[in-house]
């Protein structure tokens, strides 16, 4: 495998060039829309639809982050996803979950049929082993048949070793995000929206008709500013403080044996996703995905690859693998998404996020639900599941938790720049964080290539660490990611780690 098709997703190596839309520094749009992952996209074509003037921006271009990485499942079985946010709401916030996805898959199975997006039907499946993981699929079937989803209890499936429960729902989707995203590029242009990308949103303030937005090619106005950022780009909400940025790998292979028909997701550890896809070029290919991991937390990411190499091994002997790739989502402290106002006081900025490695259903329903917020109108579905998720936070010992592990790893960060210590893996990218007079600096080679640039996220000052899988800076404190010359990639970081000046060589080592 070369080190490219190592990083890059199976759906975005066949990808279409992007062909960025027109900017001119100064124009007014209607609705700006930040983001041209699945929400930013299906947002834009619902208020197009509707007649809105719509702008939308991307930082990257169109699926470049979790859109176009992701496994791909259309479905509403989640492994033990309405158990997860029944620990912390009342059934009909989990009745109102399992709505709002079933609209957001009606929507986009209408679409997909419609349209050229390479997608299959198959049953989907959620594993459990131990009496704890068997105890919460149970409880997964009691809440999921109530809401509606004809789930089935099964004990034979495939995956012959995974013996204990099986829950099974028929009639789901897998799909290739990436071919979704151009479809629905397609769609957005032919209603005259238009897309740019390479355009990273840094600011939006209020003026008197709507709002100003500062972005790296210059200002836009708008009525509304949709942010589709996976975490909201604006820190003003407190968003980033409220979950977490979970990053999980992907790797296809080639097998000598027979394809998966279902779609397999495993709630014991090592927790692995399993299906067989050709909806690339045709040929069939096992994706497993796993070593799932907070961003910017762990050093031994490699190990964990190896693990899933191993656990692949043992499982589906032959299995080679093809590529491999990382892609993170962000979660709740509540487990549940949240779309709606930026915060109370800001109603004119609307955010989407949350959706847990679940976004697919989940994005078309945010977009039925932005697209209702900007025309005043109400669905009973999102008023239930988004209004509890507002702000304060409900949640209070939950976020306590969260931000003692975020001050924690700020306390590992300085201690990291402190012993500055060789980060350097058996790869030979040497990396390093280390003090330079009283500044954190961050350097690196990759490719023989020296970088040194400030170890500082310009998010909220965490101190980045280095990961070795993909060759990245990344901020474990709220998960903003940067390229070895501190070129942002994602988080809710809106700029780039700064250069470091050169090095005082009269300095002591
Ligand atoms: C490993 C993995 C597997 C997954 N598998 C599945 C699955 O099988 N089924 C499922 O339903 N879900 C799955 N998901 C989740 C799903 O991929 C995401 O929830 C969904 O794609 C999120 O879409 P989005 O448009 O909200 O965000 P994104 O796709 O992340 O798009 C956000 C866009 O905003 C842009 N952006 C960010 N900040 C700025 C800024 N300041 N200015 C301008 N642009 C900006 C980014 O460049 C990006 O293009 C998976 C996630 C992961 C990580
Ligand atoms: S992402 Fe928040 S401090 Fe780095």
């Amino acid at each position: 495998m070369s080190e490219s098709a190592m990083s890059e997703s199976l759906w975005r190596q066949s990808r279409l060039p992007f062909e960025s839309g027109s900017f001119q520094p100064g124009e007014r749009t209607g609705v700006l829309v930040v983001g041209a992952g699945l929400t930013g996209l299906i947002t834009a074509c619902l208020l197009a639809r509707a007649g809105d003037q719509v702008l939308v921006i991307d930082a990257l271009y169109p699926g470049a982050l979790a859109s176009g990485g992701s496994t791909g499942k259309l479905s509403l079985l989640q492994g033990a996803r309405l158990s997860d946010i029944a620990r912390h709401q009342p059934e009909e916030v989990v009745r109102a979950y399992v709505d709002a996805n079933r609209a957001g898959q009606n929507w986009l199975v209408t679409f997909i049929r419609s349209r050229a997006v390479r997608f299959s039907e198959r049953p989907a499946y959620s594993l459990a082993r131990s009496p704890a993981a068997i105890d919460r699929l149970e409880h997964e079937y009691i809440l999921g048949r109530a809401a509606g989803l004809p789930l089935q209890r099964v004990r034979e499936t495939e995956l012959a070793w995974e013996r204990g429960l099986a829950l099974r729902l028929d009639a789901q989707i897998h799909l290739n995000p990436m071919s979704l995203v151009q479809a629905l590029l397609a769609e957005c242009r032919a209603l005259g929206v238009r897309v740019i990308g390479d355009c990273t949103a840094t600011a939006v303030s209020p003026r008197p008709n709507g709002y100003s937005a500062q972005t790296t090619r210059g200002e836009v106005t708008a009525e509304r500013v949709i942010a589709a950022t996976g975490t909201p780009f604006l820190s003003r909400g407190g968003h980033f403080a409220r979950g977490d940025a979970q990053r999980s790998s992907l790797t296809a292979y080639s097998t000598p044996g027979s394809a998966v028909e279902g779609m397999y997701l495993t709630l014991d550890e090592p927790r692995r996703s399993v299906l067989t896809t050709d909806l690339v070029d045709g040929e069939p290919l096992l994706l497993v995905g796993g070593a799932a991991k907070v961003v910017g937390r762990e050093q031994a990411a490699s190990e964990s690859v190896e693990a899933v190499d191993d656990w692949t091994a043992e499982h589906f002997p032959g299995a080679t693998p093809r590529s491999r790739w990382w892609a993170q989502d962000y979660s709740t402290l509540d487990d549940a998404p949240y779309v709606g106002p930026l915060h109370p006081g800001e109603r004119g900025i609307l955010v989407a996020t949350g959706f847990a490695k679940w976004g697919i259903a989940n994005a078309a329903a945010a977009g039925l639900a932005l697209a209702a917020l900007v025309h005043g109108e109400g669905l009973s579905w999102a008023h239930t599941l988004y209004r509890r998720r507002g702000w304060p936070p409900r949640n209070i010992t939950q976020m306590a938790r969260t931000n003692l592990a975020v001050a924690a790893e700020s306390a590992r960060g300085v201690a990291r720049v402190l012993g500055a210590h060789d980060d350097s893996t058996p790869s030979g990218h040497a990396a390093l964080v280390e003090l330079d007079g009283v500044r954190p600096v961050a350097r690196c080679t990759v490719g023989g290539v020296d970088h040194r640039v400030s170890a500082v996220c310009p998010h909220l000052g965490g101190i980045v660490a280095w990961n070795e899988a993909e060759l990245s800076w990344d901020c474990p404190l709220h998960g903003s990611r940067f390229a070895p010359d501190g070129t942002r990639i994602e988080g809710p970081a809106r700029g780039d780690l700064t250069a470091a000046p050169p090095r005082d060589e009269n300095q002591q080592p």
